[in-house]
């Protein structure tokens, strides 16, 4: 059975793993420390990564080339796009942009990657299904499958986010998945990405991020231990 890469940005989010992983062992590449070990029976590599894109990239290309990971998750928090998600609930990518990339100048819409076959990087077919089946297990808050946009800023901003909406459709934004799916689809590495809302990306994010940061760690750590019996 291939391993399974698990990417998180921040310690929080990997801590209920970390207390469950059998026979650990890490390993550190990149100031980054990967904890190899048997998570509910499945072989695991997980890791925090750090925020933004670039440290998303290097970790995820580092779970593929030296830990030889047949496959990706990457669970946390984001910010809502859509007005109807509430913080708390859940939303599984089924595709991915990044919004802060820019060629206009060149004719490229916004979220256009230069020279790049694809716009968007769809998730895994066999592990959107899986995640969507684990997210019933979630009492509470809604469920949403749709676009995550992805890009080198924490939203705070309602103009930021009607542009996200109209320019993407996405429904959630954060900082990470968009460069993680733009490295598995490089390599041909299935990939999922499953997001707990910490806060509407408005003037009041940082606010809500700081109170619903436990709740929406726990709901996404919920997520993953339904999903990985099944990868
Ligand atoms: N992650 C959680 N909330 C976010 C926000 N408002 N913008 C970007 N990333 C986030």
């Amino acid at each position: 059975m291939p391993t399974l890469g698990i990417i998180v940005a921040m310690r929080e989010e990997l801590e209920i793993v970390l207390e469950r992983l059998q026979e650990p062992q890490t390993t550190q590449r990149a100031g980054m420390d990967f904890h190899c070990g048997t998570y509910l029976g499945k072989a695991v590599v997980a890791v925090v990564c750090g925020v933004g894109k670039v440290n998303a990239a290097a970790c995820t290309q580092m779970l593929i080339s030296e830990f030889s990971v047949g496959s990706v998750i990457n669970i946390g928090i984001a910010g809502a796009v859509e007005p109807s998600i509430r913080p708390g609930d859940i939303v599984i990518a089924d595709t991915l942009v990044q919004h802060d990339v820019e060629l206009k100048a060149l004719g490229l819409p916004p979220g256009q990657v230069f020279r790049l076959d694809t716009f968007d990087f769809p998730a895994d077919p066999a592990l959107l299904a899986i995640a969507q089946t684990a997210a019933q297990q979630i009492e509470g808050h809604q469920v949403h499958t749709g676009r995550i946009v992805t890009g080198d800023q924490f939203i705070a901003c309602n103009d930021k986010i009607q542009w996200l909406s109209a320019t993407f459709t996405a429904l959630a934004c954060e900082m990470e998945s968009g460069a993680i799916a733009q490295v598995c689809y490089l390599n041909t590495v299935p990939f999922v990405c499953i997001r707990s809302i910490s806060d509407n990306a408005n003037h009041d994010a940082h606010m809500d991020f700081d109170t619903f940061l436990p709740i929406a760690v726990n709901n996404a750590s919920t997520l993953l231990h339904a999903m990985v019996p099944s990868c």
